[in-house]
């Protein structure tokens, strides 16, 4: 059975204190909503948080006793040296950080990332035992002439095609249409389905069934407590990755219980 998981990614918002107080408050639901699972049978997906880089030592040390797992949104393609203004895989590792968000498409868009700077993080990413989220995703320009296969294609490729079946079980992929990211506008949950479903062919054909069987594919863009449920039912969604409903712990905690 491939793992659910549903992350949020904090994106550059709170401060060190806004985001421990945050964080209290969702420990405190989710200590409700646990007691309240007692005996159904049902379990919570795995949860991850990806505050800035500043909290994520003190979110890992929040986070421990909860089931809750704490990443970070970036990391450099250099292993360490003289690259101002970097954090290495190897810090994130050391801060207890066990995963970190690579090839997301602001970083794509405002930071210039490439598939080949992702694909060389990712080899970071590894080298220091972190588990990686993977963002894919096309733009509207590309959707509005059919190119969003292909492009997707073009970006699994580049960005994970040089790895093993062995990193491969490291490896959660995110879809992420820019046109869905912050705008309030989601993928319908077909078309999270149709393209999810795609990846998984894609991942099969390079590497295997067991593979593309295995690895779980989250939905990400205005993700929310109201259309989560639907996206989550779609046999190909293992979970979602979630921004600005992971800034309310209440959204974020709402969002979670749609996986049940
Ligand atoms: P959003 O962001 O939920 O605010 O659309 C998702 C993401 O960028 O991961």
């Amino acid at each position: 059975m491939r793992k659910r998981i549903v992350a949020g990614n904090w994106k550059m918002n709170k401060t060190h204190r806004e985001g421990v107080e945050m964080l209290a408050q969702f420990f405190k639901m989710l200590d409700f909503e646990i007691s309240l699972l007692e005996d159904t049978g049902k379990q919570l997906p795995e949860i991850i948080v990806f505050p800035p880089f500043l909290l994520v030592a003190d979110a890992a040390m929040l986070a421990q006793g909860w089931d809750v797992k704490v990443g970070a949104q970036n990391c450099s393609s250099e292993k360490e040296g003289a690259f101002t203004g970097e954090i290495s895989a190897n810090m994130l590792k050391a801060a207890k950080a066990g995963y970190v968000i690579l090839g997301h498409s602001e970083r794509r868009n405002y930071f210039h990332e490439t598939n080949q700077i992702v694909a060389k993080k990712i080899d970071r990413a590894f080298e220091s035992r972190l588990q990686v989220i993977c963002c894919v995703g096309e733009s509207l320009q590309q959707r509005e002439v059919s190119k969003e296969f292909p492009t997707i294609t073009h970006q699994l490729e580049e960005c994970l095609f040089h790895l093993t079946k062995e990193q491969m079980k490291n490896v959660v992929i995110a879809y992420e249409p820019v046109w869905a990211i912050g705008t309030g506008k989601n993928a319908t949950p077909e078309q999270a389905q149709e393209m999810h479903n795609y990846i998984r062919s894609v991942i099969s054909g390079k590497f295997d069934k067991e593979t593309s069987e295995n690895i779980s594919i989250l939905y990400g863009g205005s993700c929310n407590p109201q259309n989560a449920k639907l996206i989550f039912s779609q046999p190909d969604v293992d979970g979602g990755l979630i921004g600005g409903a992971s800034l309310n712990p209440k959204d974020f905690m709402e969002v979670i219980k749609a996986i049940l």
